[in-house]
C-alpha cells in the first residue's frame, strides 16, 4: 500500500507539472478533439453556483459517490431502467444534487464535439470547480476517464454510512488505497455541505446499551441538533457555521464536540484520527494540501479506459 501512496504521490506531482499521462488519462487529452472542454464545464458549474451556491457541496459528493462505486465512470447518473435498478435510486444518493448542472455543460459539450467528452470527466471537473469557487484549492486534473455501462443498487452497500467508526472508515478508505490521514482530509468535504436528520437523528436517542444520546455531542449542540430534527427527517443542518465557504472550520467544529455525523465526530474522539483533526483545525493550508491531493487521487479509482467504457451521448443512459 505504501508503494501505491508513493506511486501515485509521484503520478500528481508529475502530472500537475507536466504533460505526462497514466492510465490513458492525460491533462491535454481534451486538446485536440475538444479544446475548450474543460473551460466550458468551469464556465457551466460557476454559472450555476453564483445562481446557487450550495449546490457546490452537492457536486463535490457527487464525485465522491462517483468514484468509491464501479470507480469514476459516471455510473451516479443512470437512470434506473424497468430491468434494473440503478445507484442513484439507493437512499445513500437520493440527496444527491447539482444532476442539472451535469447535463447542462454535457448538453453544450454534445452540440460542440459530439461523442468526445464523457461524462465521468465532467462529474470530475466540476468537483474540482466547485471546490475553488467555494474558497478551497484550486488544482487540475488530468481527463480521459470513459463512461461506465453498469449501475446497480446494491453496490452503493460500499459507501460509507454515518454510522461508521473512525477504525471503520480506516478500513473501508484503505480497501480505496487511502491513508487514515487522506480519509480524514477528504472528510473534510464536509466544510460546505449539510446533512438531513435522518443521517444523525440515531445520536440522539436511543444510541446504545448505554446511553440514550451520544456522549460525544456537545451539550448546547445536542439542542441544535434536535431543533432540526423536530421539523422533520429532512430538516437540514450546515456541517460548520460558514455553509457556502470551502475553509478548515469542519475542522474546528469537530475540536468543539459540533460535529454533525457521528462519523465526524469519531475522527476527534479515536486517538487514531484526533491528531490529523487538530492539524488540520490548527493550520488551514495543510488541511488544502491534503485535500487535493487525496481529491486528486479519489479522481483516479478504477478508471475505466479504451473498450472497456464508452463516452455517453446522454449522461443519464448507456449508449
Ligand atoms: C468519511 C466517510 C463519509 C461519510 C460517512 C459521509 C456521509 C455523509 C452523509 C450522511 C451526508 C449527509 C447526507 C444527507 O443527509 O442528505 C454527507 C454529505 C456530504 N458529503 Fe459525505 N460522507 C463521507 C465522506 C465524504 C467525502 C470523501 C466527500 C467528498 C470528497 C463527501 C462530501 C460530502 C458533501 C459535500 C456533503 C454535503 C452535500 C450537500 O450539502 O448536498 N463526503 N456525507
Amino acid at each position: 500500500m505504501a508503494t501505491w501512496n508513493l506511486f501515485l504521490t509521484i503520478m500528481a506531482v508529475s502530472m500537475t507539472t507536466s504533460g505526462w499521462s497514466v492510465y490513458g488519462l492525460s491533462m491535454q487529452y481534451y486538446s485536440m478533439a475538444c479544446p475548450f472542454a474543460e473551460q466550458i464545464v468551469r464556465d457551466t458549474v460557476n454559472r450555476a453556483l453564483r445562481s446557487d451556491p450550495t449546490l457546490a457541496a452537492g457536486l463535490i459528493r457527487m464525485h465522491f459517490h462517483d468514484c468509491f462505486i464501479q470507480g469514476c465512470d459516471a455510473s451516479v447518473l443512470i437512470d434506473s431502467t424497468k430491468d434494473n435498478v440503478a445507484e442513484k435510486d439507493s437512499p445513500a444518493n437520493l440527496s444527491l444534487r447539482g444532476y442539472e448542472v451535469i447535463d447542462d455543460a454535457k448538453d453544450q459539450l454534445e452540440s460542440q464535439c459530439p461523442g468526445v467528452v464523457s461524462c465521468a470527466d465532467i462529474v470530475a471537473i466540476a468537483a474540482t470547480t466547485a471546490v475553488s469557487f467555494a474558497g478551497g484549492p484550486y488544482y487540475d486534473i488530468p481527463k480521459g476517464r470513459k463512461d461506465g455501462r453498469i449501475s446497480k443498487i446494491q453496490d452503493t452497500i460500499n459507501l460509507p454510512s454515518p454510522t461508521l467508526n473512525s477504525s471503520e472508515l480506516i478500513k473501508m478508505f484503505d480497501q480505496h488505497g487511502f491513508t487514515a490521514q487522506e480519509m480524514v482530509a477528504l472528510s473534510g468535504a464536509h466544510t460546505p455541505g449539510v446533512a438531513r436528520c435522518s443521517s444523525f437523528k440515531h445520536r440522539l436517542s436511543n444510541f446504545d446499551s448505554t446511553h440514550d444520546v451520544d456522549p460525544a455531542i456537545d451539550t448546547q449542540f445536542l439542542k441544535t441538533l434536535s431543533k432540526t430534527c423536530s421539523g422533520g427527517d429532512n430538516k437540514n443542518k450546515t456541517f460548520d457555521t460558514t455553509r457556502n465557504d470551502f475553509d478548515n472550520d469542519y475542522f474546528n467544529q469537530l475540536q468543539m464536540k459540533a460535529g454533525v455525523l457521528f462519523s465526524d465526530q469519531t475522527l476527534l474522539a479515536s486517538p487514531r484520527t484526533r491528531k490529523i483533526v487538530n492539524g488540520y483545525a490548527f493550520n488551514q493550508a495543510m488541511f488544502f494540501m491534503d485535500f487535493q491531493r487525496a481529491m486528486f487521487k479519489m479522481g483516479l479509482l478504477d478508471v475505466k479506459e479504451g473498450s472497456k467504457g464508452e463516452v455517453r451521448a446522454d449522461c443519464s443512459k448507456i449508449n
